[in-house]
Order: C-alpha cells, then structure tokens, then sequence
C-alpha cells in the first residue's frame, strides 16, 4: 500500500518528533546531510540582495547555510509544522518563517529569485501543485533547487540499513520511521522527476549525485510555457 501523505497526518508526524529531528539528521547520515545542503546552495549561486522562498523549511538549515554563503539575502521558510517552526526561528532568529502548506503559497506571481526545497516534496500528496505553485511564484529565469533522496540501488540499501539500526538502538517511534524508508523507497528516482519538473516549465541546469546515488539535488531555471 502506498504512503498516506494525507497533510495533517504529516504534520502531526513532524510535530512529533521535531523535538529529536536534527540529531537524528545528524545520526542518519553520518553528518553528511550538512554538508551535501551546503554543497547544493553554493552551487545555486545566489546573488547578492535576492529574494528567496525555502519550502519546507523544518528547522531551518537551508536557512541558515544561506544567511552564512548569502547574507545580504532576504529568505523566507515556510512550513507546515509549527513546531519545526519554532526549532527554525530558534537556530535563525533574524530570519522569517512562516507556517503554510507548499501546495498553496501565500505569495504573488513572479515573486522569487530562488525557492528550495530540501527533503520536503517527497512528504507531498499533491506533488503536482506543489510544483506548480514553485513555477507561479518564481521569477522568470528565477531558479529552483530541488534536494531530496536519489536513487533506490545501493547506496539508499545502506542508508534503510542504518535507519532501521538507529531506530532499534534509540527506541524511536518506529512507525514514524519505517514511513521514512517507505517514502524515500516510492519517491521517484531523479531521472523520473526531472522530466515531471520539465513538463511543469522548468529546465535542468545542474545536477549532483551523493552517497553511491542515495541523495541527489538537481538546480533547475524557470523558462516560458505554453499555457
Ligand atoms: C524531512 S523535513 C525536511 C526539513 C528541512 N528542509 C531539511 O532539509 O532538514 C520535511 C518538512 O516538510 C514539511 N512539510 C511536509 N509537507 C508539507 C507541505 N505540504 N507544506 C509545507 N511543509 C510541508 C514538514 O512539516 C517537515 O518539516
């Protein structure tokens, strides 16, 4: 059966175990989720005095790297979870969040310079919209960072190990979990999503492949389409 990515369901999830998130990020990926964000938004170039949207933001980690690589640079997180808000407003206190769901942003038209999205569209029932409303509210030539897990082979085996590891020898919810690996193992693989991001408008301009291909971010510019 597939995931149930009904919006409440999730956010409850994450409410739940925002409190442990980071740590277990931490724990995961051997600190390597860190530094593969970090990698990805140097290699999106932002410029200076930019107007940026971090979609499902969590607890703010795209937030911060970018105060650090870009910070005469506005941003604004958005999630759906009050209390990955809270953890996010705790690392970034200058910064802005905002709670709402990606699948229906509270923002004009050709808004941004730049939107990310990190480990968050995977979590999304309507993937559709969410990237729909990424093109809307992009500026023409404005770019889109998409990071999320990559290829199911095996690199992502080794990874679904180390999940399942961890949550025995932290005693975690492990339902919580297991919807991790389940989620990860049905999102499609990078090849499938470029095309879909390329059927909604967007061009690819980068792509980098992490950890035997388990973790993957494609950079991608928004161009003119037909209506
Ligand atoms: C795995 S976390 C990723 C957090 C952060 N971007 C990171 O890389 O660490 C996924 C986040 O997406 C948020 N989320 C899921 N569905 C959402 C939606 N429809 N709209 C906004 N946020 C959503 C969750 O609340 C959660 O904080």
């Amino acid at each position: 059966m597939a995931c149930d990515k009904n919006p409440e369901k999730i956010t409850k999830m994450f409410d739940e175990i925002s409190s442990y998130y980071d740590q277990m990020n931490n724990l995961i990926s051997l600190g390597t989720h860190y530094v593969i964000k970090k990698i990805a938004l140097q290699n999106l170039k932002i410029r200076k005095n930019s107007y940026i949207l971090d979609l499902c933001c969590g607890t703010g980690d795209f937030t911060q790297i970018i105060s650090k690589i870009a910070p005469e640079s506005r941003v604004i997180g958005l999630d759906n979870s009050v209390e990955m808000l809270k953890l996010a407003k705790m690392k970034n206190p200058q910064k802005v969040f905002m709670q709402g769901d990606c699948t229906s942003l509270p923002f004009m038209e050709n808004e941004f310079d730049f939107i990310t999205i990190g480990f968050g569209l995977r979590n999304v029932e309507n993937r559709k919209k969410a990237q729909s409303e990424i093109y809307r509210t992009l500026k023409q030539s404005g770019k889109f960072l998409h990071l999320d897990f990559g290829r199911h082979g095996f690199g992502g085996k080794i990874f679904d190990f180390i999940v399942v590891l961890m949550t025995k020898i932290f005693k975690l919810n492990s339902g919580n979990y297991l919807y991790l690996l389940k989620s990860k193992n049905e999102y499609p693989e990078p090849d499938e999503l470029i095309k879909e991001f390329e059927t909604q408008g967007f061009k690819l301009l980068k792509r980098q492949d992490f950890l035997f291909g388990a973790v993957s971010y494609q950079i991608f510019e928004k161009f003119y389409r037909e209506k």
